[in-house]
C-alpha cells in the first residue's frame, strides 16, 4: 500500500455555491474524503475572499453559508480535515516566505492579473495597473502557502487554476533549492472533459459572474422559478426536440441515472412540451435536493454548531501547520536569540549589591543559558515532528498501516509505563503527536 495521498482544496467565501459547483467540486470533494488512502483538507478560503469582496458582511454571511452546505452535504469532519484559513496564523506567514522567494516576473504572467491589465488596455486606461490590488497580484501566493502548508500531493481545482498549480510547483521548487527539501510539489487534479461544466439559465457557462446561476440550495419555490427562466427554442409541444443542445437536458442528466436519463432523451423525440420538461426537471431537482436543503437549514441557523466545527478542523490543521512553521523558521534562520527574557527579568529581585560589570556578566550567563534551553527545546520539538514523520511513513508504506499503527502506538504506550521522568515526557509526546496524525 501507498504513502497516503494528500489531497487539498479551498472555497473562496464570496458567494453563493450554484448546482455547478457543486456537481463540479463539492460532490467530488465529499466523496474523495471518504476513501481511505486519502486525507482530505478542504478549507474556507476567507483570506481569497479579501481581494474579490470587501464588503464584510458578504464576506462573513459567505463563510457561514459555505460551511454549512459543506457540513449539510455530509462531510465527515472526523476524516476529513475541514477549516477555515484565516484560523491558520502560519499560512500568511509562510505566504511571506514564499513572497521572498518568488519571481516577480512569473507573476506579471499570472492569467488573473494579466486579464486586468489587459482590460485596462482595452479600456485605454492610462495606468495598466489601475484598479488591481497586491492582493490581486500575489493572490497565487497565498494559495501556494494554503497547498504547501500541509504538504498536499493533488489539488482538485477547475481549469482556471492549473497556472496557480504550476506557480506553486514553482514557488516549490525555489524555496526547496534556497533552503532544502522542505515541501512536496503538489499536483493539479482536473476533471477530465467538459461534461461536467454546466450551463447556467441563459444556456452560457454557469457562472456568478453571468448572474445565471441556480443556487445550490434555494428554497423549492426560487429554485421552481429559477428552472422555469431557463432559456428554450421556440418549438411547440408535439414537435421533435435535441436533448443534446438543450440546457434542461443536460442539467437533468447531470443529476440523473443513466436510466432515467434515457427516459427523458425519449421524451424529447416525443415532443414534450418546454413547459412539461421544466416541471418534471423541477420535480426531480427538488427531491434530489431536498434531504440536504433540509439539513442546510437546520445547520445555517446554528453558527456554534458551525464555529465548533470550524475549531475542530483549526486545531487538526494547527497540530500540522505549527511545528512545520516552526521548522521553516529554523531553515530561514528566523528563531530567537535569547529566549523569552522580558518575562523572566520582570520577575527576578533587583540585585544592587553587585556592580555594573559583575551585574553584565551575570546577565550574559543567564541570556545564554536561556538561549540554549530555548535552542533545545526548539531541537526537541523540531527532533519530535520529525521522528513522529518518519513513524507515520513506516506505517504509511507498511503492507498493512493500520495495524502498524496500533502496534507503534502500543509499543510506545508499553514505554512509557517503564520509562523514568524525563524519558517519559518525550514519548508521551511523541505519542499525542503520532495519535494526533494517525486521526487527522
Ligand atoms: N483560488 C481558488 C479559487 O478561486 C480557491 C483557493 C484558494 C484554492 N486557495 C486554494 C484552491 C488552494 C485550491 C488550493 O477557486
Amino acid at each position: 500500500m501507498q504513502a497516503k495521498q494528500r489531497m487539498l482544496t479551498g472555497i473562496t467565501t464570496s458567494g453563493t455555491p450554484h448546482l455547478g459547483n457543486y456537481l463540479g467540486a463539492l460532490k467530488p470533494a465529499v466523496a474523495a474524503s471518504q476513501q481511505v488512502d486519502t486525507d482530505s483538507f478542504y478549507f474556507l478560503a476567507d483570506y481569497h475572499a479579501l481581494i474579490k469582496c470587501q464588503d464584510p458582511q458578504t464576506v462573513h454571511r459567505s463563510g457561514r453559508e459555505i460551511a454549512a452546505i459543506w457540513l449539510a452535504l455530509g462531510l465527515d469532519t472526523d476524516k476529513a480535515t475541514f477549516y477555515r484559513q484565516s484560523d491558520i496564523p502560519e499560512i500568511p506567514q509562510l505566504a511571506w516566505f514564499l513572497t521572498c522567494v518568488t519571481a516577480k516576473g512569473m507573476m506579471n504572467r499570472a492569467h488573473a492579473y494579466k486579464a486586468s491589465v489587459d482590460e485596462n488596455q482595452r479600456q485605454s486606461s492610462v495606468d495598466l495597473d489601475q484598479g488591481i490590488s497586491m492582493g490581486l497580484y500575489s493572490y497565487p501566493i497565498l494559495m501556494a502557502a494554503d497547498i504547501l502548508m500541509f504538504n498536499a500531493h493533488q489539488i482538485p481545482v477547475g481549469k482556471d487554476q492549473i497556472q496557480h498549480i504550476e506557480m506553486c510547483r514553482d514557488i516549490a521548487m525555489r524555496f526547496n533549492h534556497t533552503y532544502g527539501e522542505h515541501f512536496v510539489l503538489p499536483e493539479a487534479l482536473v476533471d477530465e472533459g467538459d461534461a461536467k461544466v454546466l450551463s447556467g439559465l441563459d444556456g452560457r457557462k454557469m457562472s456568478k459572474s453571468y448572474g445565471n446561476i441556480i443556487p445550490l440550495f434555494a428554497p423549492a419555490d426560487e429554485l421552481k422559478k429559477l428552472i422555469f427562466q431557463i432559456t428554450t427554442n421556440s418549438l411547440q409541444p408535439g414537435e421533435v426536440k435535441d436533448p443534446d443542445t438543450c440546457t434542461l437536458f443536460e442539467i437533468y442528466s447531470a443529476f440523473a441515472s443513466h436510466e432515467e436519463t434515457l427516459a427523458i432523451r425519449k421524451a424529447y423525440a416525443n415532443g414534450i412540451g418546454w413547459g412539461d420538461m421544466k416541471g418534471q426537471l423541477f420535480e426531480y431537482l427538488n427531491d434530489y435536493l431536498t434531504p440536504a436543503r433540509k439539513r442546510y437549514d437546520e445547520i445555517i441557523t446554528d453558527p456554534a454548531y458551525i464555529e465548533s466545527e470550524l475549531q475542530k478542523g483549526a486545531a487538526k490543521a494547527r497540530a500540522h501547520s505549527e511545528p512545520f512553521m516552526q521548522r521553516l523558521r529554523s531553515a530561514v534562520g528566523i528563531m530567537s536569540l535569547v529566549g523569552d527574557l522580558g518575562a523572566k527579568q520582570s520577575g527576578a529581585k533587583a540585585k544592587k549589591e553587585l556592580t555594573k560589570e559583575e551585574q553584565a556578566k551575570v546577565d550574559a550567563g543567564k541570556a545564554k543559558g536561556i538561549a540554549i534551553a530555548k535552542q533545545r527545546a526548539e531541537q526537541e520539538s523540531q527532533q519530535l515532528a520529525f521522528e513522529v514523520d518518519d513513524l507515520i511513513n513506516t506505517i504509511n508504506t507498511s503492507s498493512d498501516p493500520k495495524a502498524a499503527g496500533e502496534e507503534i502506538l502500543a509499543g510506545l504506550r508499553t514505554q512509557i509505563d517503564g520509562a523514568k521522568k524525563k524519558a517519559k515526557k518525550t514519548l508521551q509526546q511523541t505519542l499525542e503527536l503520532l495519535e494526533q496524525r494517525l486521526t487527522s
